[in-house]
């Protein structure tokens, strides 16, 4: 059997940074599943369909061929072939995602078979949405990771300053809001803490100290 990590949470709790450390530690493969829907939400973008036309998404979504392989530890999604790591991070592709993209139950289906798939056959941790509540149910370990939105805020600001861009903090936190109300509010899937999910709030810790409350709980055996 393959041993399970899920990690949920809202954007910018740290999800990714910290899965990606825990699974190098453990030796697991990192699974970004929020990188799947982002691919595919590249793809329709590609395919020229309009962002509300559901009939386009659902009849186009079973054209894109998603997969994901490691390059170094890292993840690299291909989409038909074409490895898009550099492609999915933009604003627009991030829109479509979150409001047109991983709502639609098709392509919940798809990427959800994928998703399980990976993690019937492989040692992982997943992070997305659903992770702890509907791809894998059964996880060895489940974490609901958050953190406030001015923190989360604060934290994005940082990294755009790092890269120099400019921010505007108070224009992030309502972005952050906006996309969260958007995760928790659909109809399929959406993003809430799985019951038996150990909540870690974020806004007061490092990521060391994530990490390690993740780990302490793989030896707790706590699920
Ligand atoms: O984590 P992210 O920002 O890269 O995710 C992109 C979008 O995909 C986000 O709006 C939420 C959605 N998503 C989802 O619905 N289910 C997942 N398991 C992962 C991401």
């Amino acid at each position: 059997m393959s041993y399970q990590i899920a990690i949920d949470g809202p954007a910018g709790a740290g999800k990714s940074t910290v899965a990606r450390k825990v699974a190098q530690k453990r030796g697991y493969i990192y699974v970004d599943t929020g990188a799947m829907y982002r691919a595919m939400a590249l793809f329709l973008l590609n395919q020229g369909v309009k962002p509300g036309d559901t009939a386009a998404i659902e009849e186009k979504c079973v054209e894109a061929d998603i997969s994901i392989r490691y390059e170094d530890g890292e993840q690299v999604v291909l989409l038909n072939g074409e490895n898009v790591n550099g492609l999915i991070r933009t604003e627009e592709v991030g829109n479509m995602a979150s409001r047109h993209t991983s709502p639609n139950p098709r392509v919940r289906e798809r990427l959800t078979a994928l998703q399980k798939e990976l993690a019937s056959t492989n040692d992982v941790v997943m992070d997305g949405r659903d992770i702890g509540t509907c791809v894998l149910p059964d996880a060895d370990v489940k974490v609901y990771l958050t953190a406030s939105a001015k923190v989360r805020a604060a934290r994005r600001c940082e990294e755009l300053r790092a890269k120099g861009e400019e921010c505007d903090l108070s224009k992030i936190e309502e972005d952050i809001i906006i996309r969260d109300r958007q995760d928790m509010n659909r109809e399929i899937a959406p993003l809430k803490q799985a019951e038996d999910a150990v909540l870690i709030d974020s806004s007061h810790m490092d990521i060391e100290e994530v990490v390690q409350a993740i780990l302490n709980l793989c030896k707790e055996g706590v699920q």
